[in-house]
């Protein structure tokens, strides 16, 4: 993913002036421990860095477009989990771990709480330039392709899917959000 980063935004970014919106949604869930070309565990990096990296390489385009945002799709993961070591202290050695330290569930958690860090901390250096930067949590246990990499996530998935939200609703709510942004961005930069 970084490796493909800087084609995305040399690619397909080049071409625009502005960029009013950025959604950051690609994730993975529940993959048995593997290492990316640059030698960090995938999760975090698919996650997180991948998202971390594109917002640095399209800063100054965000910039230029404010009125801007930044959408950070996470989880209430969060919530479960820290970046301490066994004695509290912050070890961001665990964000990247060995494969025997591994728990696939603890580093999507960790990645989710990467999330909400970058996002919060977006906001507060991009927000004087106009560009604004929101975490959201989607809802639980949606249907989607996430659950794939094990059988049990499946089947648990299949049994709720009847009580939770479509994506297909979710992904309304979102264009919706946006185009109320939009017309929001475009009154302000009247008024
Ligand atoms: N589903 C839920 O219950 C749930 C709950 C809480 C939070 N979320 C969050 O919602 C977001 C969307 O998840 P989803 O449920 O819609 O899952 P999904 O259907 O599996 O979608 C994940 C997306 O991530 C992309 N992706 C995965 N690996 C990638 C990589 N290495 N490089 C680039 N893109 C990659 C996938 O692209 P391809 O289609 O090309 O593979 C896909 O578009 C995620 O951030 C997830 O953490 C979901
Ligand atoms: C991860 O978060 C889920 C909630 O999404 C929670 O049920 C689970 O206990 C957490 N697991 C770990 C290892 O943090
Ligand atoms: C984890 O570390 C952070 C930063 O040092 C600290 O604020 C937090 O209280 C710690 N959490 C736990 C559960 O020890």
């Amino acid at each position: 993913m970084f490796r493909s980063t800087p084609d995305i935004t040399s690619a397909n970014f080049c071409f625009f002036r502005f960029l009013h919106v950025l959604v950051c949604n690609a994730a993975v869930f529940a993959l048995p421990w593997s290492l990316t070309k640059d030698h960090l565990e995938t999760t975090f990096q698919v996650n997180h860095l991948g998202h971390f990296y594109l917002v640095q390489l399209l800063q100054d385009l965000l910039c230029r477009s404010a009125p801007a945002r930044v959408v950070v799709v996470s989880s209430e993961s969060h919530r479960f989990t820290d970046i301490n070591d066994s004695s509290g202290k912050l070890d961001l050695s665990l964000l990247s771990p060995s494969k025997e330290e591994y728990w696939a569930m603890l580093a999507y958690n960790r990645s989710k709480l990467c999330n909400i860090l970058f996002s919060n901390e977006l906001h507060c250096r991009l927000s004087p330039h106009g560009v604004t930067s929101n975490a959201v949590h989607p809802g639980n246990m949606m249907y989607s392709s996430i659950h794939h990499n094990w059988w049990l996530y499946t089947l648990l998935f299949t049994l709720a899917r009847p009580f939770t939200k479509s994506m297909v609703s979710d992904q309304l709510m979102l264009c919706l959000y946006i185009i109320h942004f939009n017309i929001l961005g475009m009154k302000q930069q009247k008024s």
